[in-house]
Parts: structure tokens; sequence; C-alpha cells
């Protein structure tokens, strides 16, 4: 989720990277750094904060090169430090790497290298890679084919750019399940992770394919296969204004957010499976720790806390431990009944909501063992917490959260299984969750695939006074957030509620004309979310039901009928389920000419009370 930028060519490289990583900036990084080629050596300029930290250094030293390589870092392994920022060099600071992505296997590699001897300075697993390129690269070999050997050693995701002291003139990067595109000009090339980065500058791209290597030199691109035969290629020309190229192309960040869960969920799963297929986390409690815990607390706001909803679900069903979800703001002033042997979680996308720190000072003053589920690294509630799991879903951008909800809930999703794990709890089989875990990605494609009938669903619903979420078991949960979407981008009133409570009050707001959406994924309940289904068509209000590809029953009674696929554990078909309704939100905020990434009254981060 990093930005990369790099350049070679007769222009001042420093101001020009770092001009491209401005434009990288809407994804609000954490640190930033260059690397340029100046008498003979590699300098390297970085600094924790804002990329005007580094714009200000740039302004100090003001340095001329031909040739550099910039990076905007979004923090993965180690806090947001300047010791942790990128450029990192090799041992022998003869080359310099940036790098997008995860190294799964850093922490063997860098026992590995230590034992021969390397130092390292900072916490990253960019660093290891820098020293295992380098190693390659001790041999005498052309730096291409140093970083082509080294990447056979890397696991995980990667967009690597490589610049080296022994050869100027060349910028060398290649890519696996990162992006990574090359810029063409004349008499100079381009690189960078993002199209918007290179708008400027020139609208000839190259976009580097899997396991590809490029080799930049000022008058020609060279791309290599991964056996180091070069390659044709086929520049492409791009026609998207600076503005939309920001938003990959969408009309907004929203719409965007939604269409990134596929790769979120990766990233989320990314160096926590083994290939023996058992989940691991770095830095987590002990195994003894995990076993003593006696019952959960979760404590988060909003969609966080809806996700929380989710994971006391599967906590209860599958492990059948105690768990409690709290609203930060009760929490912290609800004097909770907490015991010894509990683990509060905390939840948040931006790890500074002012009620959930406040809620984690209350359990530190009691003593409570704290566990951060945050997708936003070195905030605050990643911080304080014992221990915390980042949700590596990258930056949200748009006020609304949509792949923060699917990035906490797989999260959620993968400590229950990894619980189960450590307890040997009966009964459950990881194996089957783990799959599970790994269809995930491609089930959440499927269901992007539903858009079209989506977008025409937009205008009925556009229209109605009301819009009812309805859904028993996991789909109530999933309800309770597509309802909060729907309020907050398109400014329609809802109500939400489990679909047996209808007939318990809200059943009298259901009058000809108000749109009703019922989750009904869950099959084991489907029978009685249909009869409350009934209970509102009877009373005129038009049904869109959201269910499983299995499922044939739901067509008797709505109106228009959305299908994901069915997975073998009903929290993840009903996880699925979220999106139609996001997607719903989005295309009736639209329709309605709503602001969408900013909706009135709301803010991203709500670091007050
Ligand atoms: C809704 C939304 C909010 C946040 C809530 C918690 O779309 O984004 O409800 O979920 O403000 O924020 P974090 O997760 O940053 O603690």
């Amino acid at each position: 989720m990093c930005g990369i930028a790099g350049y070679i060519g007769p222009r001042n490289a420093v101001r020009t990277v770092f001009e491209q990583l401005k434009l990288l900036e809407y994804r609000g990084y954490d640190s930033a750094g260059i690397a340029y080629l100046a008498n003979g050596e590699i300098r390297i300029l970085k600094r924790a904060g804002k990329l005007s930290a580094l714009g200000k250094a740039v302004e100090e030293e003001m340095p001329e090169a031909s040739q550099a390589i910039a990076h905007s870092r979004w923090a993965t392994h180690g806090g947001p430090t300047d010791e942790n920022a990128h450029p990192h060099y090799d041992q022998y600071q003869q080359i310099a790497i940036i790098h997008n992505g995860i190294i799964e296997n850093y922490l063997e590699l860098k026992d590995r290298l230590a034992a021969e001897g390397h130092v390292f300075r900072s916490e990253t697993d960019t660093e290891v890679a820098a020293h295992v390129i380098g190693r390659e690269y001790e041999d005498g070999l052309p730096l291409e084919e140093a970083v082509s050997r080294a990447v056979h050693k890397l696991r995980g995701a990667y967009a690597f750019v490589v610049v080296s002291k022994r050869e100027p003139g060349k910028i060398v990067a290649t890519r696996n399940a990162s992006p990574l595109i090359v810029g063409l000009g004349e008499g100079e090339q381009f690189l960078a992770s993002d199209i918007p980065a290179l708008l400027p500058f020139t609208r000839k791209v190259v976009v580097v394919k899997e396991g590809q290597v490029a080799v930049l030199t000022r008058d020609a691109v060279r791309i290599l296969d991964s056996t180091g035969r070069e390659t044709e290629f086929e520049p492409m020309e791009v026609q998207w204004d600076v503005a939309a190229a920001e938003r990959g192309g969408y009309e907004h960040f929203m719409l965007k957010e939604i269409h990134e869960q596929p790769e979120v969920i990766r990233q989320c799963l990314l160096g926590r499976i083994d290939e023996a297929g058992r989940i691991r986390f770095e830095n987590i409690f002990s195994d003894y720790v995990w076993t003593e815990i006696d019952r959960i607390n979760i404590v988060a706001c909003g969609t966080a806390y809806h996700a929380g909803l989710l994971g006391k679900h599967l906590f209860e069903s599958l492990l059948r431990l105690p768990t409690d979800v709290f609203f930060s703001s009760e929490f912290r002033y609800g004097d909770p009944v907490l015991s010894e042997k509990s683990l509060a979680i905390f939840i948040s996308q931006s790890g500074e909501t002012a009620d959930s720190l406040a809620a984690l000072k209350l359990c530190q003053q009691r003593r409570i063992r704290t566990l951060g589920v945050v997708n936003v690294m070195g905030s605050s509630i990643a911080r304080e917490c014992d221990r915390t799991i980042l949700t590596q879903a990258g930056p949200e951008i748009s006020v609304a959260s949509t792949k923060a909800y699917m990035a906490q809930s797989v999260v959620l999703a993968l400590l229950a299984f990894y619980l189960a794990q450590v307890r040997e709890a009966p009964g459950v089989r990881v194996g089957e969750g783990v799959e599970e875990l790994r269809r995930m990605a491609d089930a959440a494609k499927r269901v992007l695939e539903l858009e079209p009938q989506v977008r025409e669903l937009a205008e009925p619903v556009a229209r109605s006074p009301l819009v009812f979420f309805i859904g028993r078991a996991a789909d109530a949960h999933v309800a309770l957030e597509g309802a909060l979407k729907l309020k907050e981008v398109a400014y329609i009133p809802t109500q939400e509620s489990p679909a047996g409570e209808m007939k318990h009050g809200p059943l009298a707001l259901v009058e000809r004309g108000v749109v009703a959406i019922a989750g009904a994924t869950d099959a084991h309940v489907r029978e009685k979310t249909l009869s409350n289904m009934m209970e509102i068509k009877a009373r005129g209000g038009r049904l869109i039901a959201i269910t499983t590809e299995d499922d044939w029953s739901c067509e008797q009674v709505a109106d228009h009928v959305l299908k994901v696929p069915k997975m073998r554990f009903d929290f993840f078909s009903a996880l699925l389920s979220v999106i139609p309704m996001q997607l719903l939100a989005y295309h009736v905020a639209r329709e309605r000419g709503c602001e969408i990434d900013q909706p009135r009254n709301l803010a991203k981060s709500v670091t007050v009370e």
C-alpha cells in the first residue's frame, strides 16, 4: 500500500520524484524518503511524518541528481520512524531499495544474515530484502540479475525499485503481486506504483507484469522475464484526467475502496497462514495466555463495532468463548464488569478514535489484557494496546468505511480460527476455516459482479422514505452495517433490526412504498426470515433479498434477489453480503446527488468525544 516513484533523465531527479510522491499523498502516508546518486555515492534523505517533513529536508539540502527513487510508506513492519522509512541500504551500502508489499519470510532470512554478520538498522522486512539483494550483488552480477536471483529467496508480495552506485545510470525494478508501472519519456524514464504519479510527465506507460524485471536507462527501457530473457512490451496511452487517476479511475474513493476488497482480503491473510495451513501472528500473546482467556470484550465505534458483532458471533459459535461487544462511548463511562482473565479487543480503522482510546485507558488501569485490531500502524491504539494485529487494508480515504470493515471481520475470523488452533477447540475444523478464508478474495470478486444489478435497484431505493434492513444470526449483524452505510452516504432514514424483532414494534412503520433489504444467507434460519419478509410484503413493502447462490426460496417472496457465493461457514456468506449493501448505498447516494466521500456532518477520524 506504499507509494513508489523513480526517475532517470535530464531533470532534477530529486525534485521530480518528490513531485511524484506529492501526487500519491491522497493516500495519507506516515513517512517518506528519497535515494539519489551523487559523486559516486548513494545518498538517502528520509523522514517520519507527513510528506512536508521530507519536503523541508529537500529544500534545505537542494540535492542535484539525474537519477532518484522515492517512497512514501504505509507502515506494516516497524513503526513510522526515520529508521524504518525507505529507502534502505544493503550491508555494504552498494545499493538502495524501496519496496511496496510484505516479505513473509523476512524473520528467517534476517536470522540467517545476522548469523553471517549482517547488521540491520531498522525493523523492516524491506531492509532484509535489501541485504538479500546486496548479497547476490557481491558476486559481481549485473544489478538486474542480482535482483532476479534474490527475489527467488523471498516469499510474499513486493514491488522493488533498486539503484546501485556500481552501476550509475540504471534503475532496476521488479514486482510480484504489488503494482509497478513504467512511464516512458524522450531521453527520460519514470517509475511509479500508481498512474497518477506519472500523468504530469508522460501518458505512455507500461504495466510491469508479475515476475518481470524492468531495467531503466535514460534512453531505453528493457523488460526481462523471470529467466532474464528480454521480452517485447506494448506501451499503453493513458486517457485519465489527474483527479480521476488518483481514484484509480473510479468516480469516488468509496467505490474504489469497495472494489479493493478482494485485494484487501488477500493482504489481511498475507504472512499469516504458513505452508502447512497453520495460522500464525507475529508479536502476539503466548499460547498460555490464549488458553487462559475466559471472556472477550470487544470495544469499538460505528462500523468497527459492527465488525465486533461478527467477531462475537464467531468466538461464541466456534469456540464457546463468552464475548460481549460494547460501544466505546458506553464502555468508558459504564463501569464494566471485567474478569481478570478476560481480553479486551479494540477495533479501530484510524486507531485514534477518542472514545476507544479512553476505553483502552480504563482497561489499562484495571490491568486487563488488551489487543488492538487496527489499520493505521503507529496510531495511538496500535501503540497503547499490549498487542496489535494490523488489518493491512491500506489507507481508507472515503469517510464511509467499507474495506476496513471487511479487513476487520477477516482478521477476527482469522483470530477465531487461530484460537481454535491454539486451544485445540473440540469439533472446530481449523483447516476448513483456513480454506474458506483463502476462498474469500475470489468470492468477494464474484460478488462485485453484482454491481449492474445493484445499480438498477438504486432508483427505487432512492425514492423510499424509509429502508428496513433485517436478518437473523450473522445476517442481523451485517444488516446493521448495511443500514449505517445507506444513512451516512445517501441520507435515507433506516430501520435495522433482527428479522424476528419486526413484530415487536418496527412493523408498524411498514407501508406501501417502503423498501426492505433482507439478509438471508444463513440456511439454518432462512425459513424464519422468509416469514418475516412475507409480513413486510403483505403490508405493501418492496423486498430485496440477499441470499446464497444455492437458494431458490427467496425468489418466491422477494421482488429482487441478489446472490452471493455459498460458503461452508455461514459467517463468510453473511460477510460477503455486505458488498451489495455497500454498493447499494453508493449508487443510491449517487442517484440522490450526495457528497459521497465526505458526507455532511461526519469526519473520518473522530478524535473528540
Ligand atoms: C462509518 C464509519 C464510522 C467508524 C467509526 C470508528 O462508515 O466509518 O462509524 O467506523 O467512527 O472509527 P475507527 O474505526 O477509526 O475507530
